[in-house]
């Protein structure tokens, strides 16, 4: 079922966009709407339901008139903690700002996500940020804003073939990649033969390739020369001389090894995968999960084979579940995105943008269309020994939000 979820900052303040030199805080208040659990109607005219009955929030309706909303938000789902994740830290950002803003999900819909990108264009949205459900599906809806003046602002995920994207603000992807990568490498136990589960994200995400490119460029010597096997791509096997794959290739190989970014298809494909082998392909195993919520499920269900010795399993995304189970030993390390960094960069760019300022950019993606100018930021890999000083000590979460560390 589809689930329609908005939240609405309501500023009673604002100033006037032409005027403002910088930041001001005073009079914000902030709403939130509650989720809506029916399904919506797909429909340009009322994609924001208003607020359920049982809350006491003010209902948040669609009907705001134009020009209302400074600074739209759009997220792929609310299914995901890695997404409420950017949702609470955008809200905390732009409380010092004069924007008005709105934060929509998508809920894995490209429909909705039009839906919602339509609803911010008639809210005379000035600046668009978007994280697309669907990398090339987004097009259509971006270019709606492009052609309604807006600036639209790429974030976290790239639209592709289009050339309706103004800006990309993201985590360095490929790095991202290659430090899961490079963390199985470091902790294998066997020199021959050790066998390697290799899984990936959504095709419909560019970041899933870029993620898998990096991941590649490190385990691919390992498994040319025999360190690893590949247990669950034959794909990927045949292709293991190859140190640069093109995105076909890539495609190829992802298409067996794909999780969806979902937690239920992570656990169906690794049993599969589990009973396809002998036991021979088990005993001390590596993992390559491309994210924490499809990792938890996939060590989970490798953890409930009793051919299977010990794993080390990789993550990303530092969500509360997956830092519980590296303190649990449960999942051996996640890749920190810091998510308070990429949303400041985005609020700045969103900043510049609004005051008729070229925002700073330090890379440039290609999107099959144009070269989109990107702000690209760091990534940090945690496991248990650094856990509470990249976690707790930086403030990222509070120590309480966990036990046994
Ligand atoms: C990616 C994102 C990751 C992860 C994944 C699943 O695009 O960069 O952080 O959350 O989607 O939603």
């Amino acid at each position: 079922m589809k689930k329609i979820f908005s939240v609405v900052l309501s500023f009673a303040l604002l100033l006037s966009l032409a005027s403002c030199g910088g930041p001001t805080s005073s009079n914000t208040t902030t709403t939130t709407a509650a989720p809506q659990t029916t399904a919506a109607p797909q429909t340009t005219a009322a994609p924001q339901t208003t607020a359920a009955p049982e809350t006491t929030a003010a209902p948040q309706t669609t009907a705001a008139p134009s020009g209302k909303v400074d600074i739209g938000i759009v997220l792929p789902t609310k299914d995901e903690p890695r997404w409420i994740q950017d949702e609470t830290r955008f809200g905390d950002a732009l409380k010092s700002t004069p924007y008005k803003s709105q934060v929509l999900f998508s809920q894995g819909s490209s429909a909705t996500e039009k839906t919602n990108v339509e609803s911010l264009i008639s809210q005379g949205v000035k600046v668009l940020i978007i994280c697309p459900q669907d990398a090339t599906a987004a097009a259509a809806a971006v270019e709606e804003a492009k052609a309604a003046g807006i600036i639209v602002i790429s974030y976290d995920r790239l639209i592709t073939n289009t050339s309706a994207v103004d800006y990309y603000v993201t985590f360095d992807s490929v790095t991202v990649g290659k430090t899961q990568a490079q963390y199985l490498v470091d902790h294998a136990t066997g020199t021959k033969g050790q066998p390697l589960y290799l899984y990936a994200g959504a095709s419909s995400d560019n970041n899933a390739f870029l993620f898998f490119q990096g991941a590649w460029s490190v385990l691919q010597p390992k498994i040319a020369d025999g360190t690893f096997v590949v247990e669950n791509s034959s794909e990927a096997v045949g292709l293991k001389d190859k140190a640069d794959l093109t995105r076909d290739e890539q495609s190829k190989i992802i298409s067996q090894i794909t999780t969806n970014w979902d937690f239920n298809a992570a656990k169906n494909i690794a049993t599969s995968n589990l009973t396809a082998v002998g036991d021979d392909a088990k005993g001390d195993v590596l993992i390559l999960a491309p994210n924490d919520g499809t990792a938890r499920s996939i060590a989970d269900t490798f953890a409930a084979d009793p051919a299977v010795k010990s794993y080390v399993i990789t993550g990303q995304d530092a969500e509360k579940a997956s830092v519980q189970y590296i303190i649990d030993g449960k999942q051996n390390m996640t890749v920190f995105k810091d998510v308070r960094e990429l949303v400041k960069d985005t609020i700045t760019m969103a900043e510049s943008v609004l005051q008729g300022k070229t925002p700073d950019t330090t890379a440039k993606y290609d999107n099959g269309k144009i070269q989109v100018p990107a702000k690209q930021t760091t990534v940090i890999a945690v496991d248990k020994s650094n856990v509470k000083a990249a976690l707790i000590d930086s403030g990222y979460y509070q120590a309480t939000d966990f036990t046994g560390l």
